[in-house]
Formats: structure tokens, sequence, C-alpha cells
């Protein structure tokens, strides 16, 4: 069954594969290129610029202060597509007809300073983007509000995706909201409890499968060529164009000028490319007048990505069996890397990884913030701390870390890290005993007010 892509007078879009250029008409269900096999991506024929310092508003017929101001005066507007954090930028995105746009008011997400990781890496100004403040409490939603509408635009009565947790969970709630059906692959095991328990109150068909992420991916991908069941995963381009309007609203909370640095977790790829995407569209429509250099942070245990940049110049990737206790990001064969790719270099990023204890460490100082994460989006402070270490990022210079998922995600590895058993009998043990400091376990009392007290008075003498 050939997919929609939408065309209209309002936003222009055509599909284009990134590897060999073809332009098909319609995706394949797998939406890779029936003639070089890789991803294809929207394109916007009349955005681009033929001659540098061209005018936007000529080349493109967008205007970036009318934009702006359109933009803005939506988050005074009634309408569920104006207060929704993506379609109220939809002149950017591809054109899904309002009637079967699915909507949780996702994006609106919140820019927090943060102070204290601020100074402990040395750079003042340190912002989190947290992109775990949405419906579904991760950045999922963003993409998926999109994606899920253009299935319900194509017809389908069910949607599927492969899943670490956050995809399934955001995929299940929009596919209930949109009267689809939803068809989760996950694997056994290594999945939070909180993503789990989403997806089964959201109504999906839930399977856990005996294989880790890369293998749910193999059957999925078998699976859509014999079903008529819409991919939702995030080689899916409709996820990359509403993932970019995280990007879109950063820049307007910083008033329209960009940081000097952005930084992002690594797993499937997606998210990167996706910022990448938008930040390199943003500059050609001159929203923006720079690009803000992307970095990606990828799980030393889940680190194809950047082996693939460090040991291959990003001639090719070599999968691998992923381990890491941020299990959002436990991905060895990222779908998107070339993509990824592309943002890197397009942006002058760089890549990093990071050890499990570094991880565990950077969640508890986002967390002493105030602010909290899932492991996954701590790669983020974790990685940064290296690029200050190594002098890519510089304290002047101004840094926003996107936290991908919210803290009550994955309660488990909080609350082990905390009572000290999260490294407890396995190799990290020694390491993390630097991390010990970060420590706040539960104490246990008798009911008594003296006891109480008693902790109470030797808190406050050791934070002296
Ligand atoms: N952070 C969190 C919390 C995630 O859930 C994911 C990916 C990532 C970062 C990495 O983003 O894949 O776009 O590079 N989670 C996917 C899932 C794979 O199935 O929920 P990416």
């Amino acid at each position: 069954m050939p997919l929609p892509i939408a065309n209209t007078a309002e936003t222009v879009s055509r599909l284009r594969c990134i590897g060999c250029g073809a332009t098909p008409e319609s995706a394949s269900q797998d939406f890779r290129c029936t003639a070089c096999g890789d991803l294809v991506e929207f394109y916007f024929p009349g955005w681009t610029l033929d001659r540098p310092g061209e005018d936007a508003r000529r080349s493109t017929g967008t205007d970036p202060a009318a934009l702006k101001s359109l933009w803005l005066n939506r988050r005074t507007s009634r309408e569920a597509l104006d207060q929704s954090g993506v379609w109220r930028f939809r002149e950017l995105l591809p054109h899904i007809p309002p009637e079967h746009a699915i909507t949780l008011r996702e994006g609106n997400t919140p820019l927090y300073h943060l102070p204290r990781c601020g100074r402990a890496v040395g750079v003042e100004n340190l912002h989190a983007k947290h992109q775990g403040m949405n419906p579904t409490a991760s950045f999922k939603d963003t993409g998926m509000t999109f994606a899920a509408s253009s299935a319900h635009h194509g017809g389908f009565k069910w949607v599927a995706c492969a899943s670490t947790g956050n995809t399934s969970a955001s995929m299940a709630a929009y596919a209930a909201r949109g009267n689809m059906r939803s068809l989760v692959l996950i694997p056994d095991g290594k999945i939070s409890w909180g993503k789990l328990s989403q997806s089964l109150d959201y109504g999906a068909l839930t399977c856990q499968l005996r294989t880790d992420f890369d293998g749910c991916v193999r059957i999925l991908n078998e699976l859509v060529r014999q079903k008529p069941v819409y991919l939702l995963n995030s080689v899916n381009p409709y996820r990359i164009e509403g993932q970019k309007t995280a990007a879109i609203e950063l820049m307007e909370q910083l008033g329209w000028e960009p940081p000097d640095h952005i930084i992002v977790p690594g797993g499937n790829l997606g998210n990167s490319s996706a910022i990448g995407k938008a930040l390199v569209e943003m500059r050609d429509l001159k929203l923006i007048s720079r690009l803000p250099k992307l970095s990606i942070i990828q799980a030393h245990g889940a680190n194809p990505f950047y082996r693939s940049v460090r040991e291959f110049g990003g001639k090719k990737i070599e999968p691998m069996t992923a381990d890491t206790l941020a299990t959002a990001i436990r991905i060895g064969n990222p779908a998107s890397w070339r993509k990824a790719l592309r943002a890197l270099e397009a942006t002058g990023g760089e890549v990093e990884e990071v050890s499990e204890v570094e991880i565990a460490a950077a969640k508890a100082e986002i967390g002493a913030d105030g602010i909290g994460c899932e492991p996954a989006s701590a790669v983020t402070l974790a990685g940064l701390k290296k690029l200050r270490h190594r002098g890519f990022v510089k304290p002047s210079e101004s840094v926003v870390l996107v936290l991908t998922g919210h803290l009550l995600k994955d309660p488990d590895f909080t609350i082990k890290f905390h009572r000290g058993d999260l490294f407890a009998g396995t190799p990290d043990q020694a390491e993390a005993a630097q991390a010990k400091h970060l420590q706040r376990a539960p104490v246990v009392l008798d009911a008594n007010l003296g006891a109480v007290i008693g902790v109470l008075d030797e808190a406050e003498r050791n934070s002296k």
C-alpha cells in the first residue's frame, strides 16, 4: 500500500533518499529507498537558497519575522493545534490535513537554567531543554503526534514500533487518541517498568520478545512487509519532522539567539538527526543567523556511532551487542546514523562516550539541581564534562542539554543508585566510589521525634 505524502500549496514537501538522492513519489513500508536501501527524508524544494545571501522571503515565500510573530501569537490561541508545541510550527512541516491531527498538546517544554551543574562543569550559561515534560514524559511525543497523524491520514488501522520503552509508550498513547490499534515490540527484560506500564495502560498489544532492541527492529521490518501495519520507528520521516520542533521551540525560547552548543544523547540517532535538520533549515530560512554545534553522546557499552566517527571517520558503522543500564539507549545498530553524521558535520559538533558510573553521577547532579531526568538523558551532562575537559566547550560558551526523558521513567535505577546497590558486585564497583557523595539513601527510623531531629542535626552539620 503506498504511503501518503502531503503536497499542498501551504508546505510543498518531497521525499528524497539521503544516500542516492532519488525522489520517490511515495514511501515504501520501511521508509527505505527502493533503489539503494538508504533512508528517505522530507525536503522542501522551495526553501533551498540558490545564491548565498539571497533574501529568504523572496526565494522561499517565508518571511522570518512574520513566521516568528505568527508562532508567538498562536500561544494565546484556544485552538488545539495552536496549543501544541509541534503543530504551532506547522509552516516548517509537511502538510497533514488538520482533521487527521492527533495532539496531546505536546512540546511546550521548559528551558531550565542549571546553576549547580554549571558551576560543577565550569560553564555558567548551562541550560536544559526538558523534553521529559511532554505528555508521555519523553521527547518521543513531538515526533509521534506528527507520525501518528500521518498514519491516521493514510487510513491505517494498526501502527507498530520496536522500542526500548519510550517510543512504545508514546505510540500507544497517540494511537489510542486516534482510535488506532498499536503493536509494541520490546526486549524482554532491560526495559523500565514505568515505560512498560504506560503502553499497557494506553491499550497497546505489547509483545516482549526474547531478544534486544535490534532484534525487535529486525522482526518489525519483516512484519511491515507482510501486514498493513504502519511503521512508527524514527526511520519514519514524519517522526523526524515532528521532532524538529524541539529545536525550533528552543530557538524561540532563546529569542532566536542560538547557543554555542547543543548536546543530545545518541541511541537510534533519530533525535540528533531531527535537531540537526531543524537547525540547518532554520539557518537557510534566516530564522537564525548561525548554527550551534550539535554534539552527540553515547554510553560506552552502546557506542557504535562514537566508534564510527572516531575509528572509521564516519565511513561505516560496525553493529555491536549493546549493553548499558541506560536502557533507553541500549542500541547496537542505529538506523539513522548517516542522518546524524550529516548533522554532526553540518554543525561542527563532536561525539563522546561516557561510562556507566559517569551516567549515574550526572543523573544525580541533574536531580540535585531540582530538575531530574532518566539515565539516558544524563549522558548529556556526563558528555559535557568530557567536552569541557578537552577544551571543545569553553567556559564562556552557552550550552543547552537536551534531557529526553523524565526522572520517573526509571525509578528502579534511581533508588538502586542512592542505596548504593546499582554497581554492587559489578566491575564498576570501584569507580562507583567516586559518586558516593551524590547518594542520598532513605533513612529508616522508628517513629520517634528525637530520632528525626538527630538525623536533621547531623545533616546540617555535614552541610557546613
Ligand atoms: N533518550 C531517551 C530517554 C530515549 O528513550 C532514547 C531513545 C534516546 C535518548 C535516544 O534517542 O534514538 O533518537 O537517538 N529511545 C528509543 C525508544 C529508541 O524506543 O524509546 P535516539
